[in-house]
């Protein structure tokens, strides 16, 4: 069955979909070019970026999506200059400061993907804070991966199988997915990225084995509905097989572990 969904807004237009992604994976790319092209600083790039956050999530929120990850900052981005990295902390307080209230009305539930370690202790509080507040809101589920690396993640969840003396036997794919920090989530089945670059860049690789790809040339600040209902259309269209094959008469999806697919 079609869905079709009414335009929330000027730029966000009527659009048919046959499915709906459950969980979009967003690499955030192109702020930087983005403010170079208007002689502007980085960092009023990675402004420009948050000021889009809360049209993004509203408006994926209006197509019924119910899991949005944003990749904020790598565990790589420390490499940036310090200046750069500093800014880009900052950005965290300041998101939660003017967007936390609206975001709490609207439904969104608030998580964070990674470490918070790095963080002077009053922003980790923040952030504690405003995920706590949130954890009850079911519109949406928002996790933000800030300071996050999936080979990191990956990593963190071997040595705690260890730790916890999981016998070898009964280490399956359930259950490594439960000690990842998306723990009870599903895995993306899209995963976009913006600023031209088709790359992963370490971003939920253990999660995204069987995600549809999107790439867009769109810069992240200018990343609006109209793109997202492209994305969107892109990946109503594909025919996601889990490495199985699609029966030419039904079309039906065939995967030896899965079953039919979505
Ligand atoms: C990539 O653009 C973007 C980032 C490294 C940061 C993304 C962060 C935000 C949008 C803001 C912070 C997020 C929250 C949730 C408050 P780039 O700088 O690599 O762009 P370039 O490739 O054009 O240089």
């Amino acid at each position: 069955m079609a869905m079709v969904v009414e335009p929330i807004s000027q730029d966000t237009p009527l659009v048919a979909l046959e499915k709906v992604p459950q969980h979009v994976a967003i690499v955030m790319d192109g702020n930087g070019r983005w403010a170079q092209e208007r002689g502007l600083s980085r960092q009023a790039g990675h402004r420009a970026g948050t000021e889009n956050i809360r049209r993004v999530i509203e408006t994926f929120a209006a197509y019924e999506v119910s899991v949005l990850t944003l990749f904020a900052f790598s565990t790589e981005n420390w490499a940036r200059p310090k200046r750069e990295v500093n800014a880009l902390i900052r950005l965290i307080g300041h998101f939660i400061d003017r967007e936390l209230k609206a975001l709490h009305q609207n439904g969104v539930r608030l998580c964070h993907l990674g470490s918070l370690d790095p963080l002077a202790p009053d922003l980790r509080r923040r952030v504690e804070e405003a995920v706590e507040l949130t954890k009850e809101n079911s519109r949406i589920t928002v996790n933000v991966a800030f300071n996050y690396g999936g080979r990191k993640e990956i990593l963190d969840a071997v040595r705690r199988i260890i730790e916890d003396g999981v016998s070898p036997e009964s280490i399956d794919e359930p259950l490594f997915s439960s000690y990842l920090t998306t723990q009870g989530l599903p895995d993306p089945d899209l995963v976009i990225r913006t600023a031209g670059e088709v790359r992963l860049s370490n971003f939920l690789l253990w999660q995204s084995a069987y995600a549809e790809y999107y790439a867009t040339d769109v810069y992240w600040p200018d990343f609006d509905g109209e793109e997202i209902a492209q994305a969107l259309l892109a990946y109503s269209q594909r025919q996601r097989r889990f490495g199985g094959v699609v029966e030419e008469k039904t079309g039906q999806n065939h995967h030896p572990g899965r079953g039919s697919a979505p």
